[in-house]
């Protein structure tokens, strides 16, 4: 293990029950972490913990630490797991993933939803055609601010889970993207609210909200397609189809109300962060490092290459250097909130391409000051619909808008 603070110690306590695997010690600077490892050698550093020969490592370190940390590692020649997200940019992200596979090495990073039972369950039940073809994938991921997190902002910590399992529920890469963004004074001196709108390669409208300002906890995944619409909340673990429940009814065993729909789905149980450590050993026994962004090893219980990781990044990176997208709010300069004559200022629009498919569109606006005021999806539409939000928006250089 190298980082034994939060995550570091799930880690720990599940690496220790693997049939076949021995934790032999960790490192961690802080000298408070040091006893989460009771009996077990903890070292300042890691060079000092590579003088254990390790086969395999964890790395649950800061993120601003992972690139330094993995290429250590990938020189040392061990098996390694860096926790998402891979790394703070894309040009180090795709350094590790190429220092991994030039040494023949299992490389992956923890984007754990790819092992929420529900996660998989969507990926599937799209891949069977429950939904039919996909028109939009919304997320919703927010919640306190956690004071542990200072080195990077809500878009790598937070969107980061979101831009991964949708492009893997999805099965395409994200092709455009835009976002609004605010920081607020007092909190991680990084962006914490972001509305992200973008296009994957296959058509399909996504739409991410994301925020660590919020005593609400949220983690919501919803699905639309000509068919129907899955609706996940990957907090209490349920997934929910709606649409004809013959349809469902043809895909797998259900808890369906008679003749009624949403129909929730039935689910595996299983603890993603086992599944995903399991998953990792059994790549590192069998050697297959994952060479690149096939379908190999793309599939459910599958480790996620440092690649996919990389991919990941590309998508942040974009997000945060859109100029006319990204801005920052003081508490000083904080514009009187005053939604009537809120006059909007910037705005992201994405509609499909097929006409009169208005339920698809994902907007993200904000006003003059810089405050990001709303994002929509079908599901939160306002009174009036589209034409009223277009009449609306007010053009402003470099905004961007796409039809
Ligand atoms: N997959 C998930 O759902 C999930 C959840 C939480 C955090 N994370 C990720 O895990 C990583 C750690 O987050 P956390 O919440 O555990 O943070 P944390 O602050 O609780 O723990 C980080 C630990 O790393 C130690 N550390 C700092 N520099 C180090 C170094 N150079 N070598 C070894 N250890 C070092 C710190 O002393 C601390 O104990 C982050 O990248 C975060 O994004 C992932």
């Amino acid at each position: 293990m190298c980082g034994l603070g939060t995550m570091g110690r799930h880690h720990a306590r599940v690496l220790a029950t693997l049939p076949g695997v021995r934790l032999v010690g960790a490192c961690d600077p802080d000298p408070g972490a040091r006893p989460a490892l009771a009996g077990l050698p903890v070292f300042p550093d890691l060079d000092t913990l590579l003088e254990l020969d390790l086969d395999l490592c964890v790395v649950a370190a800061p993120t601003l630490a992972h690139a330094a940390i993995g290429s250590r590692l990938a020189a040392a020649g061990v098996h390694t797991l860096i926790e998402k997200p891979l790394a703070a940019g894309a040009e180090e992200a795709r350094a590790l993933a190429a220092a991994f596979e030039s040494a023949g090495l299992v490389g992956c990073v923890g984007h754990i939803e790819r092992f929420n039972p529900v996660v998989q369950a969507m990926r599937e039940r799209i891949r069977d055609g429950e939904v039919g073809t996909v028109l939009q994938i919304t997320t919703s991921r927010q919640g306190p601010y956690p004071q542990r997190i200072r080195d990077v902002g809500v878009i790598l910590d937070l969107a980061s889970h979101d831009i991964d399992l949708t492009r893997w529920i999805a099965g395409a890469p994200y092709v455009k993207v835009s976002a609004v963004t605010s920081k607020v004074a007092g909190a991680s001196g990084h962006e914490d609210l972001a509305a992200v709108v973008g296009v994957l390669r296959d058509g399909t409208v996504v739409n991410h909200l994301v925020n660590w300002l919020s005593p609400v906890k949220r983690r919501q995944v919803t699905v639309t397609g000509e068919l129907g619409c899955l609706r996940g909340d990957l907090l209490d673990g349920t997934l929910w189809f709606h649409g004809d429940p013959s349809r469902a009814a043809a895909c797998g065993e259900r808890q369906s109300p008679p003749g009624g729909s949403p129909v929730r789905c039935a689910l595996t149980r299983q603890e993603p962060l086992q599944a995903e450590l399991e998953a990792f050993v059994a790549a590192v026994r069998s050697q297959a490092a994952p060479a690149g962004r096939t379908e190999a090893v793309d599939g459910v219980g599958a480790v996620v290459p440092m690649w996919a990781g990389a991919e990941v990044m590309d998508v942040t990176a974009a997000i945060l250097a859109e100029p006319a997208a990204s801005v920052e709010v003081s508490a000083a300069g904080r514009p009187v909130d005053d939604p009537v004559r809120r006059d909007l200022a910037r705005a992201s629009l994405v509609v499909p391409a097929s006409p009169g498919v208005d339920h698809a569109v994902a907007l993200a606006v904000a006003d003059r000051g810089g405050t990001a005021v709303a994002s929509f999806d079908h599901d939160t539409w306002p009174p009036g619909g589209l034409p009223t939000l277009v009449a609306g928006y007010v053009p402003v250089p470099g905004s961007r808008r796409w039809f």
